[in-house]
């Protein structure tokens, strides 16, 4: 049976949480790039399990926005911080009114990235070093402003990255090399803080539903309709933030503590079929 003949209709992802309510209760998470997409849907997915959180981004009136509104969903506490995950500083005072807000940082999404579509060709050497600097370093400056926090709580650490450069993709040098870097970022940390009850792990989503990722970046016919590619996924549909969510509760539970220096990959099995979102 080829892969691309369906037995039947997908099931759904369940709207339900199968984790217990409260697991995450007295925590608190610190989300760069919380303020949209994935990483919102991450830090949902947290709160709604009893953590507060701090959501870290550039664009303050998104993140302010976001913020209220995750809170109303969840009826947790989500502060806002305006940071430039480039520059050391701002995320270090981004971290310190972490601290004085809540006292603690238990759990870390590295999660702000950029990208756009461009060959190797048209790219700048400071279109590249823009996608590195936003996600490779910024993820290091991330790291280095938390360590001491996590380590006190003997926390984890989720990084977000992409399939992209499991292989070679077009029109994504940048972020390949980027997301490449980040994944040796995670497998660092696993390996020398793991001795101090630190973890740290990547979750790579394929090509996930309503997210700016797919709207910007997913292919389109040459009317610019995007290309239905659930027929080319193993599991026969397009990703839910939700399936995202949920292997981020995964990995910050308890169910995951002797799970370290791994990489997650949530794309319903698209990895191996060559097609990519
Ligand atoms: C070629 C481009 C370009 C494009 C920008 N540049 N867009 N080059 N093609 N489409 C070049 C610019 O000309 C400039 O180089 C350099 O990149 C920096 O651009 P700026 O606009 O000055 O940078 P900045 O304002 O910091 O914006 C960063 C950004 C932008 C990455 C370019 O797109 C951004 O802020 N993105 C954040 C949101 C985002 O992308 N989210 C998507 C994440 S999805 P010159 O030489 O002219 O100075 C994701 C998923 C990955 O990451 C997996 C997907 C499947």
């Amino acid at each position: 049976m080829s892969p691309t003949t369906p037995i039947s209709a997908p099931p759904p992802p369940s709207s339900l949480s199968v984790f217990r309510e409260g697991i995450f209760d007295g925590k608190v998470l610190f989300c760069t790039g919380g303020g949209s997409g994935i990483c919102k849907e991450m830090t949902a997915a947290v709160l709604t399990h009893g953590a507060n959180a701090a959501i870290v981004g550039r664009n303050v009136e998104r993140n302010i926005k976001s913020a209220e509104e995750l809170s109303k969903r969840t009826g947790r506490t989500v502060i806002a911080l305006q940071a430039d995950v480039r520059e050391p500083k701002q995320v270090q005072e981004a971290v310190r009114k972490t601290i004085e807000k809540f006292g603690r940082i238990d759990f870390v999404i590295c999660g702000a990235a950029g990208n756009f579509l461009a060959p190797i060709g048209g790219l700048s050497e400071n279109a590249f070093k823009t996608v590195l600097s936003i996600d490779t370093l910024g993820t290091y400056n991330t790291l280095k402003a938390t360590l001491p926090y996590v380590r006190e709580s003997k926390g984890s650490y989720i990084h977000v990255s992409a399939t992209l450069h499991y292989r070679g993709t077009p029109l994504q040098a940048h972020v390949s090399a980027a997301k490449a870097g980040v994944d040796a970022l995670s497998n660092v940390i696993a390996v020398e803080e793991g001795p101090r009850g630190v973890r740290s792990n990547v979750l790579a989503p394929g090509a996930i539903k309503g997210t700016e990722g797919m709207e910007r970046l997913s292919a389109r016919d040459d009317q610019g309709r995007r290309i239905d590619s659930a027929q080319h996924i193993p599991l026969q549909r397009m990703g839910e933030t939700q399936d995202i969510g949920n292997t981020t509760i995964f990995l910050f539970s308890d169910a995951a503590n002797y799970i370290t220096g791994q990489v997650f990959v949530v794309d319903g099995g698209s990895m191996h079929t060559g097609v990519l979102g």
